[in-house]
């Protein structure tokens, strides 16, 4: 392997790497020279993707186990370290949805995403963060947030509060891990994949990335929606040494866009001497707040020539 990798000697673990995003951001980061910790659910694409990058003559491992508790969590920085010698970046990317509105949705469709990606995202990283600490490793850790997370989205309240909730760790995790030099952000995608097929509004720019076509410049450019692998290229650098400066950032990518997310600021403040009681605001709330903030994300309607179906209704 060429010493002029960027991420040459390095050791990532990517959860949820089988397929999808997660698979391009472990090809991603070993073409650009590290070694790989593969993880998912189902052997057979977990092994699928070890082949895949040893074929392009990267190297991985897999494991295969469900992201969410302490002991996957364990087996996936135990595997780094076996397989490897070290760790220096985690990539917590598994998902799964389970959409319905709030009065539909059950229990376990609530546990069961938060599982996967909040509790999943912690006990990955807490594992990760103690082994770099202790082996004073100035590692990375990236997670993956979602637009639902930063702006809500109908039918997605499970993933709404584990998406928030990532962010709102990882604002944290820079704060606490900056004096070991281990930097944590958020990547926020928004890629063809299994989890955006099935949404109307994608729909042919899905179609033509199956077909391996170039997706229409309207979804690349105005939505910002593009393939797996315009997003790996955010994934290596965040990895890199050349990132060691970025920590605490969510960070939007997808297509040919890429944007840096606010954090949650106050954007109107007012006094009223002695506190505010009901009658003051119910006086002068309007007048103290301002405009009130948006919610949800807004999409431009699709081009004549793209529409095959009306408005997004749910998206990852
Ligand atoms: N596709 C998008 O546009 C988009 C947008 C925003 C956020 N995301 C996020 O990106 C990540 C990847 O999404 P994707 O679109 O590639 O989805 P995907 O469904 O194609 O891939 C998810 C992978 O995670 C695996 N997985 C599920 N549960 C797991 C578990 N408990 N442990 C280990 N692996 C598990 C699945 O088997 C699958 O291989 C998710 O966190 C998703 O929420 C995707």
């Amino acid at each position: 392997m060429s010493p002029h990798l960027p991420l040459d000697g390095k050791v990532a673990i990517v959860t949820g790497s089988g397929r999808g995003l997660g698979l391009a951001y472990a090809q991603e980061l070993a073409r650009r020279g590290a070694a790989v910790v593969i993880n998912d659910v189902d052997e057979a694409t977990a092994a699928e993707a070890v082949a895949t990058i040893a074929a392009e003559g990267g190297r991985a491992v897999a494991v295969v186990a469900p992201v969410g508790s302490a002991e996957t969590a364990q087996q996936l920085v135990r595997t780094a370290v076996d397989a490897f010698g070290r760790l220096d970046i985690l990539v917590t990317n598994a998902g799964v949805l389970r959409d319905t509105v709030l009065w539909k949705m059950s229990d376990d469709d609530f546990d069961t995403v938060i599982t996967v990606h909040l509790r999943g995202t912690f006990t990955c990283a807490r594992e990760a963060a103690s082994w770099m600490r202790e082996n004073e490793v100035a590692g990375r850790i990236i997670c993956i947030g979602s637009p639902t997370g930063q702006r809500g989205n109908f039918g997605q309240t499970n993933y709404a509060a584990a998406k928030a909730g990532i962010v709102g760790m990882v604002r944290t995790w820079a704060l606490e891990l900056k004096r070991a030099g281990i930097t944590a952000n958020a990547v926020i995608p928004v890629a063809a994949t299994a989890m955006t097929a099935t949404v109307p509004y994608f729909a042919s720019a899905v179609e033509a990335d199956a077909a391996g076509e170039p997706m229409p410049a309207f979804f690349r450019h105005d939505l910002g929606f593009g393939t797996s692998d315009d997003v790996a290229g955010l994934i290596a650098y965040l990895a890199s040494d050349a990132a060691a400066g970025v920590s605490g950032q969510a960070i939007g990518v997808g297509g040919d866009r890429l944007q840096l997310w606010s954090h949650p600021e106050p954007v109107a403040t007012a006094f009223h001497e002695g506190g505010w009681s009901y009658d003051d605001l119910a006086a002068g709330f309007a007048d103290a707040a301002g405009p009130l903030q948006s919610v949800g994300e807004k999409f431009p309607p699709l081009p004549e020539a793209l529409r095959q179906a009306q408005g997004p209704q749910s998206r990852a």
